[in-house]
């Protein structure tokens, strides 16, 4: 296995030493899409904060697990709000100043504030899809950008791929110009305006990067978009302060912008949506509505399971990935019609993978079980595993444990992150029966 060394963090171009851990946080897109607001936005931000829910008996906010951070997605731009003949449906003015629909959002900078006061950041979306544009390019618009995302008091930034200022090295130069440190997510998919389109290792002008298209609420495209970010972690480019991303979290999401493609996850593919997010170290970003009690009291064991998130933040080298899976395919998503992914509101956002899956297949292809691991240890002598079952009926799956790259051998205590409770010691391997689309999820110790 290779291990990714700290001393290559000398040449790392990004400047901010920001997202040393995967972020967390929420953000409105997965279910709210368009329809976003400064009130739902600081209704979200209280109950980030608040303390409704325990866990051990303590009652605990989602903030105090982790989930600090809180994001606009798209459609706060006042869209057509400017307009000639060279940019139209432009949002900025001649100057490069990004125009706020005032309407939903009367006083952004307030907003901000608020979510200052609260012990949260705040995070905002540029290079916007919805009234997305292609012409404005020029340096003043990427300079209004910048002095606007200053101006409101934002932490963060999603900077989408739809528009036409891919240039992420240039925001990253105004920013630090500026003297400000932001967590930026690169979602261009690999778009930029010039090579390289991804990160090297010794250059990421930003935090986390998007390796997918769009996530939906369905089993398939969770599975497809977790492909998405193999590559990353045994190429070493998955690392503190560059995290490959395949999306926010689609827990306790469903009837999002996707329509019938978001159709929602049953309990066994939140847990194993969660456990495949959390095992390779991918930034974990909510997206449920964090104000309805039903939806909560559904995910809370999930989203609130600290031995998860704990195995998220934790780096020893290796962003965590696949080693072993089975050569036979299951074909899943036969319940979905390609067509509609075509005509949907998702065309315009470019599903790649998943997309061109679809179109090929109808269905999105995917072993029937593959296990995932994550180093917990320099030694050798401590790993999360997590053994997937994306079959269609219940399945006994066989985790030998010198399968774990660089496990060092002997005796291990296994420990089960979902139930946080010890299962035992073991020697050679185990056999646990994992249900339908459902995920084991384990610490194995040596001891
Ligand atoms: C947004 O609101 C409109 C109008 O209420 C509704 O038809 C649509 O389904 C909503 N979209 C989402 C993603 O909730
Ligand atoms: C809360 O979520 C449940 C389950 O999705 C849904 O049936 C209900 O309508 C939601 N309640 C509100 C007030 O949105």
């Amino acid at each position: 296995m290779k291990q990714f060394s700290p001393f290559l963090l000398l040449s790392f171009a990004s400047a901010n030493e920001l997202a040393m851990k995967p972020p967390m946080g929420w953000r409105s897109w997965n279910l709210f899409g368009e329809n976003v607001s400064q009130s739902l936005l600081e209704s979200i931000m209280d109950h980030m904060v608040s303390r409704t829910r325990s866990v051990d008996g303590v009652p605990t906010s989602l903030c105090d697990l982790g989930y600090c951070d809180v994001g606009l997605d798209d459609n706060w731009q006042a869209c057509g709000s400017y307009s000639d003949s060279h940019i139209p449906l432009n949002f900025h003015d001649e100057e490069g100043t990004p125009q706020i629909n005032f309407d939903l959002f009367p006083d952004m900078k307030s907003m901000t504030d608020y979510a200052h006061s609260l012990g949260l950041t705040a995070g905002w979306y540029g290079n916007n899809c919805i009234c997305r544009e292609h012409f404005t390019h020029d340096r003043r618009f990427y300079e209004g950008d910048v002095k606007m995302f200053i101006d409101l008091g934002f932490d963060g930034w999603k900077l989408d791929g739809c528009g036409s200022k891919l240039d992420l090295q240039l925001y990253d130069e105004l920013l630090t110009a500026a003297g400000v440190e932001a967590v930026v997510e690169n979602c261009h998919w690999g778009m930029r305006i010039a090579p390289p389109f991804e990160p090297t290792l010794d250059w990421c002008p930003w935090n986390f990067f998007r390796t997918s298209g769009d996530v939906r609420a369905n089993y398939a495209s969770i599975m497809g978009n977790l492909k998405s970010t193999y590559k990353y972690a045994d190429s070493l480019l998955s690392r503190p302060g560059c995290w490959s991303y395949p999306d926010m979290l689609e827990v306790g999401c469903s009837d999002g912008p996707g329509g019938d493609i978001d159709k929602g996850l049953t309990s066994e593919e939140s847990r194993s949506h969660f456990g495949a997010w959390s095992i390779i170290s991918s930034p974990l970003v909510l997206g449920m509505d964090v104000r309805n009690a039903t939806v909560m009291d559904a995910v809370w064991d999930v989203v609130a399971n600290k031995e998860a998130i704990a195995i998220n933040q934790a780096w020893y080298g290796h962003a965590g990935g696949p080693f072993k899976s089975s050569t036979d395919r299951f074909t899943t998503l036969s319940d979905v019609n390609p067509a509609e992914v075509d005509s949907g509101v998702l065309k315009h956002r470019g599903l790649k993978e998943y997309e061109e899956a679809l179109k090929e297949t109808g269905s999105f292809r995917t072993p029937d079980w593959q296990y995932l691991y994550k180093p917990l240890s320099d030694d050798g002598s401590k790993f999360a595993v997590l053994l997937m079952n994306s079959r269609d009926e219940a399945a006994d799956l066989v985790l030998d444990f010198t399968d774990i790259p660089n496990f060092k051998g002997g005796q291990v205590s296994v420990r089960d992150v979902w139930e946080r409770k010890d299962v035992g010691d073991f020697e050679g391997s185990m056999t646990v029966n994992v249900k339908s689309h459902d995920a084991a999820f384990f610490t194995v110790s040596v001891v």
